[in-house]
């Protein structure tokens, strides 16, 4: 396939055939019907996604390929999955847990974070999935909040939670997988309780309202948000499933995002299954033979990605890729960062696939934007709005701007899967829906004269680092707590590989002086305390950081600096 070729539309028989039709048409209610339990008795999503399939000829197929770095590998039907969920849901119900408690998961993609999730769905809780690079600092502002009643993790990772565990009152008991040993007071073994529980299990309806799982995600003040998701969200995670990734039943499919993050959560465990597909999940790190061996063991077919790890690909290099049978994949995608044309182009040539990019957040639950099989790419560009989705390009009083205007990306509210709230902060909630009528991204973006997104950039402080986000206030304040460290100020600054790193601008305390040794040690504080993803690459050391009047870091100021960009208004900096 050529470059050129991908601008042009190719005939598509399977899942979204007429883009334009179907974006006039649509209509999210007639959605409902591919559930089987969309009535006036109640939803779940478990059971959409894994018991009705388990109950229909559909038992034994492979809902879960699972294997990790030590090479394990372990496989799921939807009964498997439906049985141990039943389990893990009695252990949680004889636990006390209630419709709407909170229940984290602290995790490695291990398969109990994929039935744990499932169970908590079962008994009408929220589940809160965190990733497990996280430092104390993070899980505490994470359970502290949603005051989480259970945790599931492992001794491992438990460790880090011991050390806050005396400031989270309203956490009851922690599940400990692959524990037999040594348990504390509060901690119980996943293992022996789901082997003594009952696999019969009465799911808990709800309310399509009722909440689902809790993501917490940053903005450019404060702490973490909580946004929190529905049972309704199933609407759009099944039918973006099906019209954006393209899965099909005999589809093997891989998304290499953690649960930790929305694009493992909602694509990488609901809208699969939903969709009744195979999934494969490989519990471990980015290493391109790894990878590529997965693709050609599993026969993947359909493969979703982010811009970080395919530019890493990228770099490890065509020979690499000889070695591979790659011939099972038949559409890719990826999402979380802009996607380079240059990577489109490599793609093209080294996977003979286009790499469709799509545009969505945490908060709006779904895809939002996207490219897709029916339509002309245009490499660069984020593709054109969900049917159902209507997104825009507004200035600050919500005026709609002509194509080619740079402005706000905002979507006209009320799509099924949009956040219902911010956990515990109702002001944050409504700062989303501002601007009357819209829901406003954060992002900055144009459309051109044929309707396509085009990404450029934040409006606010927030940090894309390797598709993860970070708010800078999150690291500032973790830095401060650093003996050596005064002040900080965190800034993105643009990288070939990671889109954005971090960079901190340090004053230090009196006493101290900047030293490489020094600057290794606050790095290696902040992947401890607060995550291992957040840390600064890159650290100054400064005399004074630039603050307002009122004391607010000028993060955009030291960013024109640090760029050689115009500084722009700086009438409010302190003197
Ligand atoms: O800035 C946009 C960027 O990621 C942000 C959302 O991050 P998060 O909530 O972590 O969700 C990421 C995965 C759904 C957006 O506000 N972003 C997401 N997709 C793209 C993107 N930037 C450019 N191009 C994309 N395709």
């Amino acid at each position: 396939m050529e470059y050129k070729d991908i601008i042009y539309k190719t005939p598509v028989k399977h899942g979204l055939i007429n883009y334009e039709n179907t974006y006039k048409d649509f209509n999210w209610k007639n959605i409902n019907r591919y559930f089987d339990h969309f009535s006036g008795d109640g939803v779940n999503i478990a059971h959409e996604a894994i018991d009705r399939h388990a109950e229909n000829s559909c038992k034994d197929k492979i809902a879960l390929h699972w294997e990790d770095e030590d090479n394990v590998k372990k496989q799921y039907t939807f009964s498997d999955i439906k049985r141990q969920s039943d389990k893990l849901a009695n252990v949680l119900r004889n636990l006390g847990v209630e419709k709407g408690d909170r229940i984290f998961l602290f995790l490695p993609r291990v398969p109990e974070l994929y039935i744990s999730i499932i169970a908590i769905a079962k008994v009408g809780a929220i589940a809160g999935p965190m990733f497990s690079a996280f430092g104390p600092e993070a899980i505490k502002d994470r359970l502290h909040d949603s005051e989480a009643k259970v945790l599931i993790t492992t001794p491992e990772l438990n460790q880090r939670v011991d050390e806050i565990r005396e400031v989270l009152p309203a956490l009851k008991h922690i599940l400990l997988v692959n524990a037999e040993h040594n348990l504390k007071k509060d901690e119980i073994s996943y293992e022996s309780e789901t082997n003594k529980a009952s696999e019969s299990f009465k799911i808990r309806w709800v309310d399509p309202e009722d909440y689902l799982f809790i993501l917490y995600t940053s903005g450019t003040t404060g702490k973490p948000k909580g946004v929190t998701h529905v049972h309704n969200d199933m609407v759009s995670h099944y039918i973006t499933t099906k019209w954006v990734l393209d899965l099909r039943e005999d589809d093997v499919y891989w998304c290499t995002a953690d649960p930790g993050w929305v694009t493992g959560t909602v694509y990488g465990i609901w809208g699969p299954w939903l969709n009744r597909i195979s999934q494969v999940v490989y519990n471990g790190r980015y290493d391109a033979e790894k990878w590529y061996s997965i693709i050609e063991k599993y026969k993947v077919t359909v493969w979703y990605t982010a811009p970080t790890a395919l530019r890493m690909l990228m770099k490890a290099g065509d020979k690499i890729i000889k070695k591979y049978d790659l011939s099972s994949l038949r559409y890719i995608c990826s999402v979380g960062e802009p996607l380079n044309p240059e990577v489109i182009k490599w793609g093209l040539r080294v996977y003979n696939l286009p790499i469709h990019d799509n545009w969505w957040q945490t908060e709006t639950g779904s895809i939002m934007i996207a490219n897709y099989p029916c339509l002309p790419i245009k490499p660069g560009s984020m593709g054109k709005p969900f049917p159902g989705v209507c997104a825009k390009i507004i200035n600050a009083k919500g005026k709609e701007l002509s194509p080619g205007e740079h402005g706000l990306l905002a979507l006209k509210r009320g799509w099924p899967s949009m956040l219902r709230r911010i956990w515990s902060d109702k002001k944050k909630y409504n700062e989303y829906f501002r601007i009357s009528g819209w829901y406003t991204t954060g992002d900055t973006a144009y459309m051109d004269n044929d309707g396509y997104f085009w990404f450029v950039g934040r409006a606010d402080d927030v940090i894309k680092t390797a598709g993860h986000r970070v708010g800078p206030f999150e690291v500032e304040s973790a830095l401060v707590e650093h003996e050596a460290v005064a002040e900080a100020g965190i800034i993105g600054i643009p990288d070939t590989e990671r889109s954005e790193i971090i960079k901190a601008f340090i004053v230090l305390n009196h006493g101290y002086k900047p030293s490489p040794n020094l600057k290794k040690e606050i790095q290696e504080f902040i992947k401890k305390r607060l995550a291992a993803h957040a840390y600064p690459r890159e650290i100054e050391f400064t005399k004074d950081v630039p603050k307002t009047r009122s004391g607010k870091i000028m993060r955009r100021l030291l960013k024109a600096r640090d760029l050689g960009l115009p500084t722009g208004d700086i009438s409010t900096l302190e003197e």
